[in-house]
């Protein structure tokens, strides 16, 4: 499976939710996660991402992301709508704020 990083944090563009096949994303506070257990590795949601979070899980160091990713997608709702309703205001801002995860993760 793919796998959202850190990258997604405060940047939330939800692009990728309008190209997935299979309704895998789920919805955190100020960001998104992949259910493992539903991507189905089409690959169409890596480009997507304007803020290259996405990666695919060969690539995932440890399988840390892929832990991550699906600790919160089994308790996060589904998320099948349109992006524009999700990126905060401010998501450019974030777009190249290192540490997110340790500093700015809800
Ligand atoms: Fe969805 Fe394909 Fe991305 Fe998996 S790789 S999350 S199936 S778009
Ligand atoms: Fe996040 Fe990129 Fe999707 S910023 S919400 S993984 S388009």
């Amino acid at each position: 499976p793919y796998v959202v990083t850190e990258e997604c944090i405060r940047c939330k563009y939800a692009e990728c939710v309008a190209v997935c096949p299979v309704d895998c994303f789920r919805e955190g506070a100020n960001m998104l996660v992949i259910d493992q257990t539903q991507c189905i590795d089409c690959g169409s949601c890596e480009p997507a991402c304007p803020n290259e979070a996405i990666i695919p899980g060969i690539d995932d160091d440890g399988g840390r992301w892929a832990a991550f990713n699906q600790t919160y997608a089994a308790v996060w709702p589904l998320i099948k709508i349109s992006h524009q309703r999700c990126a905060p205001a401010d998501a450019d801002d974030w777009k190249a704020v290192p540490d997110k995860l340790a500093k700015h993760f809800d």
